[in-house]
């Protein structure tokens, strides 16, 4: 149905999702509906992309309460395959993902990006879409699915939409279902640490090794040690630079508890 929809020549957006849906996944699926002719969800707990010993077993599902979110827009097909349907009994083709995903996450969870492109890729052929939406939030993310989309040709358009946060400033994550209250608290220090160094560079600090550090030390003095990284990088390519500007960007990825939490902000 929705190759008849692309044939006869309407506009299909995708927004793909994990489920567990949240503000942030209803954001990009009204920038979606506002601006195609035919809005697709997919919902899959893709398991490529979880590490052994990562959560892919708790990983919240569920369906009928992410039908309840998205039940008053207008969104036309939603494509939740089981995993079966998606890779069969003997897949094992998969596709490396471009350099921008070595770094950060490319370096902390390995083989993570590489399950992320292969479904993304296979959702883009069962949902031929002109444009696919996905969320600052996961900044690199984006730039992976990016330049995957260039290198390999795909027709999609690949839009990126602002990170939406609960009212304190906390990136919306499906993820801070697993916080307690205290957690929930010091999580809070993740944004605020961006937000201090986004602060710190528009009162004029350029000084990357500062700016780092001082979002490391925030975390820290929340109670929250164990950081993959807190890094200041180039926006477009997430390299190493050797002073900020406006095109540099904050990215943290850090454990509240057991939760493995990102967050970023362009500074
Ligand atoms: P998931 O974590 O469910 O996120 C689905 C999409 O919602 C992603 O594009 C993500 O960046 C976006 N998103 C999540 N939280 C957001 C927030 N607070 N504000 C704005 N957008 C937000 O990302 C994945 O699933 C998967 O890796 C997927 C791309 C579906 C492939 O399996």
């Amino acid at each position: 149905m929705v190759m008849s929809a692309t044939a006869s020549g309407k506009k299909v957006g995708v927004v793909m999702t994990m489920g567990a849906l949240h503000e942030g996944h209803v954001s990009l699926v009204e920038q979606c509906t506002g601006q195609v002719d035919v809005t697709v969800v997919t919902i899959f707990v893709n398991p490529t992309q979880f590490l052994p010993g990562e959560d892919f077993e708790k990983y919240p599902r569920d369906l009928d309460g992410d039908l309840d979110s998205i039940s008053g827009l207008p969104v036309d097909f939603v494509f939740a395959p089981t995993a079966q349907e998606m890779y069969g009994e003997s897949f094992s083709t998969t596709i490396q993902p471009p350099d921008v995903g070595k770094p950060l996450e490319g370096s902390h969870r390995p083989g993570h990006y590489e399950g992320v492109c292969t479904v993304v890729f296979k959702l883009l052929q069962a949902v031929p879409a002109s444009v696919a939406y996905f969320g600052h939030k996961d900044y690199q993310q984006y730039l992976v699915i990016k330049k995957m989309a260039a290198d390999l040709d795909l027709d999609s358009k690949i839009e990126v939409c602002p990170t939406v946060r609960e009212p304190d400033g906390l990136a919306m994550s499906s993820r801070n279902r697993y916080l307690s209250e205290s957690e929930r608290k010091q999580a809070l220090a993740i944004s605020a640490a961006l937000l201090a160094a986004k602060k710190s560079v528009a009162d004029g600090c350029d000084d990357v090794d500062a700016i780092a550090k001082g979002i490391r030390e925030q975390l820290v003095a929340a109670g929250i040690s164990k950081i993959d990284y807190a890094a200041v990088v180039h926006a477009e390519t997430l390299e190493e630079i050797a002073s900020i500007d406006e095109s540099s960007v904050a990215l943290v990825a850090a454990y509240v508890g057991d939760t493995r939490l990102i967050d970023n902000m362009a500074l």
